[in-house]
């Protein structure tokens, strides 16, 4: 059977840190606070980048790593649900930016869950043997969606851009699960910033992020170990044999609750949302960068990748290194 294995990755971060000392002057918080509640400490923000330019930054990265050219790509899929553009697609700017003149590609957009949804289209693409190679991407540039004056939500996100190269491989392992709750929408919704309301004008300054963070810190603590051993029975493997748990950086307290419940060590569940907050679609393939940079990824380790999020939606992906 084909299946995908990542063959290279790469990532890309804003110039500009804001520490939560700077939002104590912007809004009424505290780093205590803040590191206590969520395990932030700093988020990069966009002065200057684009999501285009970040995730071509990020491409172009993967692909030094996968030891491929440009053109070779089939397909690029850009994980965002904050585009630059309704239209052209991300994935058609960063077509244009790295040259990938023979790659297609669109956006898809299921907010922290993409990257995986993402991931799993390619696995689809390519299992079908309609591409042998394909970047995907999760970028998001979530402090253009933020009220800066919230705090109950602009001391959470971030901005960022991490890309992995995917190639058809005989054998490995890759298996994959995605929920959606959309009848629970409603506790995590931000609007279009492009959408003009004609009838009703008031209706276009609810562009920020809005969010009732208890139920969605409910429903990840919940959803996120269903997920994982949804995985793991799919594919009959043990929890002992996953190497490493990358999900979702949006809360170190979920992450612990999530270890919990799945009855592993915190250990085997990098972090690295101390540094960049939540960063959305970015945050699981960014992470996978630094530890694959870091040397601490060897082949043939499973890892268990969970995103979720906004939709509601979770996703959940169990593959070999
Ligand atoms: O990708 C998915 C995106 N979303 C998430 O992952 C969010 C999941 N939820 C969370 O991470 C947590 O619910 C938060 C970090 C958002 C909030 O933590 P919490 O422990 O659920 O706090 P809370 O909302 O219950 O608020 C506790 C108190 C409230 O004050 P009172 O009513 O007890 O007086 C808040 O007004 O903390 C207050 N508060 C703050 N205080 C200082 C809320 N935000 C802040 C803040 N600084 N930034």
């Amino acid at each position: 059977m084909r299946t995908i294995r990542i063959t290279g990755t790469g990532s890309a971060l804003p110039g500009r840190i804001v520490t939560n000392k700077e939002l104590e002057q912007m809004v009424e918080t505290s780093d205590e606070w803040i590191r206590e509640r969520t395990g932030i400490g700093e988020r990069h923000v966009s002065v200057g980048e684009t999501v285009v330019t970040l995730a071509s930054e990020a491409a172009r990265k993967a692909l030094e790593q996968a030891g491929k050219r440009a053109e070779e790509i089939d397909l690029i899929l850009v994980a965002t649900s904050t585009p630059e553009n309704v239209f052209p697609c991300t994935a058609c700017e960063v077509q244009r930016e790295i040259h990938a003149e023979h790659a297609a590609g669109f956006d898809l957009n299921a907010a922290c869950s993409g990257f995986l949804f993402a991931l799993q289209t390619a696995q689809a693409y390519i299992q079908a043997g309609i591409y042998r190679t394909v970047l995907v991407i999760g970028v998001d540039s979530m402090s253009h969606m933020v009220d800066w004056s919230d705090r109950s939500t602009c001391i959470l996100f971030g901005d960022g851009a991490g890309a992995v190269v995917l190639r058809e491989s005989k054998g490995g392992l890759f298996v994959q699960a995605a929920h959606s709750d959309g009848a629970k929408g409603d506790v995590l919704t931000g609007c279009s910033r492009h959408r003009k309301n004609w009838d009703h004008p008031d209706e276009a300054k609810a562009a920020y992020i809005q969010m009732d963070g208890q139920s969605v810190f409910k429903f990840a603590v919940r959803r996120v170990p269903e997920i994982v051993e949804e995985l793991l029975e799919k594919a009959r493997i043990q929890k002992e044999e996953i190497s490493y748990f990358f999900l979702h950086q949006a809360n170190r307290r979920i992450i612990e609750a999530a270890a919990k419940r799945t009855g592993v060590d915190i250990s085997r569940f990098p972090m690295n949302l101390q540094e960049y907050g939540n960063t959305s679609a970015a945050s699981i393939p960014i992470l996978l960068d630094e530890w694959n940079k870091k040397g601490l990824l060897k082949k043939g380790d499973k890892l268990v990748l969970a995103g979720f999020g906004a939709g509601l939606s979770w996703a959940g992906s169990l593959l070999e290194w």
